[in-house]
């Protein structure tokens, strides 16, 4: 998003010191500082291992950090036990394995991101109001799939699939969407469409988009600022024009027996 020179905004995620070490000692984040602007597209980009599912996951609530702090909007949403529903609600996420119910049909797929604003019983019986619908339908919409709006899940390939994830994401009505190589089992063609979409979020919608990618080629294609992380450590902040091979270096490059010094 355009902000006119000589105006701070504030944030939508201030990530700070973020630190993870789980259980059984493996250290998956390491002192992480990230500030993301409302509205942009950001890559995270590394190798696996990296820690960037971590990352997201700490974001969203489902990873207890060690150390450090996430702010949302300027409000912490670290270190608290209520308020998390409201605060998930936020947050959209797009998975790798697209995470849709196979037996359920496309729009009530989409419309089950309206569970979150809505009571336990509706849930369980996906029973939706008629505005939920409209919002559902607008965001297959969207992303091209209202025609299939009827058809069951997993009678749509996987790109298509990936598309109803994100118009599921965006019927939650989020400030954020949070996706965790959502390209990674898609062939390349889909891969840039799926990605299109996701930066139409950003840009149209002023939705804060976080991308996890381990493909360096849509990072640069799409990206409007990388971080690049290695080892649980953010080892590059740019733009994409910046990823030089020095760069892609220091992301992607394991020294020889660096695992074992670490572990030490
Ligand atoms: N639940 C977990 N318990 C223990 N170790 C984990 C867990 N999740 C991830 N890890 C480890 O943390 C490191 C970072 O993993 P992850 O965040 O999944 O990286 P990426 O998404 O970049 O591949 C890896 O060494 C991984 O094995
Ligand atoms: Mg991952």
């Amino acid at each position: 998003m355009m902000v006119p020179a000589g105006h701070a905004v504030e944030p939508s995620l201030s990530i700070r010191g973020l630190s993870k070490t789980y259980a059984g000692g493996v250290q998956a984040l390491n002192n992480v500082n990230i500030n993301v602007a409302p509205g942009e597209f950001l890559v995270i980009l590394g190798p696996s291992g990296a820690g960037k599912s971590t990352l997201l996951r700490c974001v969203n609530r489902l990873v207890e950090p060690s150390a450090g702090e996430i702010f949302h909007n300027g409000a912490k949403i670290t270190g608290r036990r209520r308020g998390l529903r409201a605060i998930r609600r936020q947050f959209g996420m797009v998975f790798q394995q697209f995470n849709l119910v196979k037996r359920l049909s496309v729009l009530t797929n989409v419309l089950t991101g309206r569970l979150a604003y809505r009571s336990i019983w509706r849930s369980l019986v996906y029973s939706f109001p008629e505005a939920d619908k409209c919002i559902a339908i607008e965001c297959l919409a969207r992303v091209n799939m209202d025609h299939k709006a009827f058809q069951r899940a997993d009678t749509l390939s996987g790109g298509e699939q990936q598309r109803v994830a994100i118009a599921r994401a965006l019927a939650q009505q989020p400030k954020v969407i949070l996706a965790d190589e959502p390209v990674a089992s898609l062939d390349p063609k889909i891969a840039r469409q799926v990605l299109s979409y996701l930066r139409e979020a950003a840009q149209e919608l002023g939705i804060t988009v976080l991308c996890n990618l381990h493909q360096v080629e849509y990072a640069r294609e799409f990206a409007e600022r990388v971080v690049g992380m290695s080892h649980g450590s953010v080892v590059f902040e740019g733009s994409s024009l910046e990823l030089t091979d020095d760069i892609l270096h220091r992301i992607y490059y394991r020294e020889p027996g660096e695992e074992e010094k670490e572990e030490a």
